[in-house]
């Protein structure tokens, strides 16, 4: 990490409050980053255990190993018992259950995308700011390829259909186009400032100049490089298995494809009753204090116990 910005937790009342209400003893933060989220939800855990119950817990779990290895975040020495974190995607929430001698939990809490911290870490080139960054854009750099790796290995058609349909870009023909050449020329794609570059010289300002002319593909490859979709949509496909009935899942999105997976997923599932009929967003106040807010989209849905399922 070269510098260090605080991680703002996003729509935090909202989540304390949606979770909060099915009264969890068992919460598994799937997406820790800062542990802000968990730091909150320690206000609706038990103190301490009663009676026959498990004791209190969060499970925090994250893929960025950096996350993890800080110890100013709770979970890190000496912090609340309570807590326990583990390395790892949240689609391995069941190991992480099962290491804890549980089988279910009553919350699952997704804060998708990254965090502020991964966003002024030079080595991961999320930011294109940081041109002479190396473009890696993974959240866990000992997993997978990086970025310029993933984009060696790959033809003209495959990195513009990623373009189009992660960054749902208008222009990514042309920017896959200008990739491949770039190879072709010896003197591929590398750093954030070569794809910076092409996107600049590609894609039209927009009319308002509010979106810089990289952010649909950096997105795109991000996407990509860490196989996001697939694993929201593994581990929402599942998640019914081990929460327990009562139990809630609030999941905050950055864009319309994480968006529509979540409100497909709650659907399509009938043990699943959706709380949220339109996704709830961020007050103007909250926007206005932390614009990173400004896009994100949170939806809830209760485990229905067997006698309420329908049919
Ligand atoms: C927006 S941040 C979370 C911030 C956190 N809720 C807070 O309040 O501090 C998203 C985090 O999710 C992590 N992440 C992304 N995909 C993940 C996955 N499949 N499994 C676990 N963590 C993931 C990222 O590494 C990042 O630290």
């Amino acid at each position: 990490m070269n510098e260090s910005i605080e991680h703002v937790s996003v729509m935090p009342d909202e989540i304390v409050a949606w979770v909060g209400e099915a009264h969890p003893r068992t919460i598994v933060d799937g997406t820790y980053g800062g542990g802000g989220h968990t730091r909150l939800l320690l206000d609706v855990l038990p103190k301490a255990t009663t009676g026959d119950d498990p004791a209190p817990l969060i499970i925090g779990m994250d893929r960025d190993p950096a996350v993890l290895a800080r110890d100013d975040v709770p979970g890190g020495p000496g912090s609340d018992p309570r807590i326990e974190l583990f390395l790892g995607s949240y689609e391995k929430s069941p190991a992480a259950l099962a290491h804890c001698e549980r089988s279910h939990a009553d919350a699952l809490v997704l804060d998708l995308g990254l965090s502020s911290d991964q966003l002024v870490d030079r080595e991961r080139g999320f930011s294109f700011t940081m041109e002479d960054a190396e473009l890696d854009l993974r959240f866990d750099p000992e997993s997978d390829i990086p970025a310029y790796e993933w984009l060696a290995y790959r033809g003209e058609r495959e990195i513009a259909d990623t373009i189009y349909q992660f960054g749902e870009e208008r222009y990514s023909r042309r920017i896959a186009r200008s990739i491949c050449l770039r190879a072709q020329d010896r003197n591929p794609v590398r750093t954030v400032g070569d794809l910076v570059e092409i996107c600049r010289r590609c894609v039209p300002r927009s009319k308002n100049h509010d979106i810089h002319p990289a952010t649909r593909t950096f997105q795109a490859l991000r996407i990509a490089v860490n196989d996001e979709l697939n694993i929201l949509q593994r581990t929402l496909a599942s998640a019914a298995d081990w929460i327990s009935p009562g139990g809630r899942i609030a999941a905050i999105s950055f864009h319309s494809l994480e968006d529509r997976i979540v409100k497909n997923a709650f659907r399509e599932d009938e043990r699943w009753k959706v709380l949220t009929k339109k996704p709830l967003r961020p007050t103007d106040q909250e926007i206005r204090e932390n614009p990173r807010s400004r896009s994100a989209k949170l939806r809830v849905a209760e485990r229905l116990g067997s006698e309420d399922t329908p049919g």
